[in-house]
């Protein structure tokens, strides 16, 4: 019996051992492919590994198409798995269960209009609006070296992308390296090191943000990714005029939203996300809403459940999604049942004075 219950023992604290040993691997390789079955990938596109011989261009096959089929499903998750690597998907072909923090192309490739979302090369035509120019572009805006080509399509990455280096005009090359980089930690110093690979260029700081290994799948207060005001730059790269102040003045038909401003701690905004009570004992903290998230400056190094007024800022994800959304100009709401008041979410959420 005795003998039994050691050996019980060793087997259960060796199993323990062996699950510690495998979950400080895991968390150790978190935020880049470690799979040994190379073949679930680069069996399905062959491409990803070709080089060219020096000096001339590489020959990807499929180039901005490989990203847009690895990252989409024709199923409704979200999530998918390659060589037991989880994959973000961002284009569902059928509607998705639960979109990621980008949003999903889905809404843009279905028909239901060019408004829902960026038109990316593979996933949509031109924007019969816009055609490929980014409305508001300013050269001056826009550090890399090369600047956003108007003769030719948006692409995940690349110099018409928002992924990967800018300075590189294929996608593919742009970002080569990047899955099976390091990634933490997330101090823009690499397109890998900055947040979901959005860097402009070497010579410009990437992006920052806190990371939800999820992909803020099923986000709420308590889980979500953060944000950081370096995310304004990004979308003024090709949307300048949205962001410097000086151009922000009111303009008809929208007058430019306040971007980058601190959330005072007066008036209708000291109720932010109404709808959810704050802790009781904290002035000027709300809980956060993930359908208006806020930019802070230092960044929090996990997600916080609250906001804090008078020091989080409105950015240009509070109201946008970075993909597509179902409503036009790929925002988070439909503005105009906003507008009438009907809804409680949307700008209410901090505009809550506007509500009654
Ligand atoms: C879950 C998908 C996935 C798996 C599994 C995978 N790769 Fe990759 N790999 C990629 C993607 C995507 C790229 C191209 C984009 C990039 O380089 O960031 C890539 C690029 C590469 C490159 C060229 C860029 C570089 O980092 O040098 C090499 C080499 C490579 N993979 C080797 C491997 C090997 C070896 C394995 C198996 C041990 C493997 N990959 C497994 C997705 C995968
Ligand atoms: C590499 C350039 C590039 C970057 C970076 C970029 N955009 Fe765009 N954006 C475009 C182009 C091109 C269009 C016009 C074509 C289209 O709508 O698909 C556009 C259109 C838009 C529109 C109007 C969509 C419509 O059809 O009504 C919004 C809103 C927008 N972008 C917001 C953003 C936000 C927010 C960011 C940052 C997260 C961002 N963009 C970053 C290139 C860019
Ligand atoms: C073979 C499949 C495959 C291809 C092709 C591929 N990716 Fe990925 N991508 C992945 C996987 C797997 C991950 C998750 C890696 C991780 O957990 O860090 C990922 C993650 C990402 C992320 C999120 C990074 C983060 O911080 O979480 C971005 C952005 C991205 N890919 C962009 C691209 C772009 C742009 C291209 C084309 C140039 C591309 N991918 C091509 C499989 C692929
Ligand atoms: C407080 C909400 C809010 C914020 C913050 C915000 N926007 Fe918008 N944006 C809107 C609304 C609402 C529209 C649609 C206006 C309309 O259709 O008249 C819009 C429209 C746009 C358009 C499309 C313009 C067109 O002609 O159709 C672009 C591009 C854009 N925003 C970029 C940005 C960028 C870049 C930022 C950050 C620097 C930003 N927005 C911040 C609410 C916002
Ligand atoms: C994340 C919070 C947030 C959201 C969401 C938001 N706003 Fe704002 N809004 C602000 C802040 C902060 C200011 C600036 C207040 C200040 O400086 O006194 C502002 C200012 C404004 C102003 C005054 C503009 C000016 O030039 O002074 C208008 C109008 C406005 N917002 C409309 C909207 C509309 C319409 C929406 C929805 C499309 C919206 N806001 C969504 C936070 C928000």
């Amino acid at each position: 019996m005795i003998k039994l219950a050691m050996q019980w023992k060793t087997f259960t604290s060796s199993v323990t051992l062996i699950c510690i040993l495998f979950f400080s691997l895991l968390s150790k390789a978190y935020g880049t492919i470690l799979s040994d079955d190379c073949d679930a990938c680069h069996g399905i596109f062959p491409g990803m590994m070709e080089e060219a011989p020096p000096g001339e261009p590489l020959k990807y096959a499929l180039q901005n198409l490989l990203c847009v089929n690895c990252h989409s499903s024709s199923n409704k998750e979200s999530i998918k798995f390659l060589g037991g690597v989880k994959v973000p998907v961002v284009n569902n072909t059928i509607r998705p269960a639960s979109p990621l923090a980008g949003g999903n192309f889905y809404y843009l490739s279905k028909g239901m209009g060019d408004r829902k979302g960026h038109n990316v090369d593979g996933i949509a035509p031109l924007d019969s609006k816009f055609l490929s120019n980014p409305p508001g572009y300013d050269r001056e805006s826009d550090p890399s070296a090369k600047g956003y080509n108007f003769e030719k399509p948006l692409t995940c990455a690349g110099s018409n992308g928002c992924h990967g280096n800018r300075n590189i005009e294929n996608p593919f090359s742009a970002i080569k390296g990047t899955h099976h980089a390091d990634d933490s930690p997330i101090d823009g110093s690499t397109t890998a090191k900055s947040y979901r690979y959005l860097k402009n260029t070497e010579k410009i700081k990437g992006v920052l943000g806190f990371e939800d290994p999820d992909w803020g799948q099923n986000s709420s207060a308590k889980k979500h990714n953060e944000y950081s005001p370096s995310m304004n730059n990004l979308c003024a790269n090709c949307h300048g005029n949205y962001y410097r102040e000086d151009k922000t003045g009111k303009m008809s038909p929208w007058f430019r939203h306040p971007t980058g401003i601190v959330i005072p701690k007066t008036g209708e905004y000291t109720n932010y996300n109404p709808g959810v009570a704050p802790p009781s004992n904290k002035p000027n903290t709300r809980i956060y809403s993930p359908d208006a998230p806020v930019a802070r400056d230092p960044l929090p190094s996990s997600p916080l459940e609250t906001i804090e007024l008078g020091t989080d800022m409105v950015f240009c994800l509070s109201c946008h999604m970075a993909h597509a959304s179902p409503y036009d100009s790929l925002l988070r709401w439909d503005y105009d049942t906003i507008e009438s008041g009907e809804s409680g979410g949307g700008c209410l959420i901090c505009h809550t004075g506007k509500a009654e």
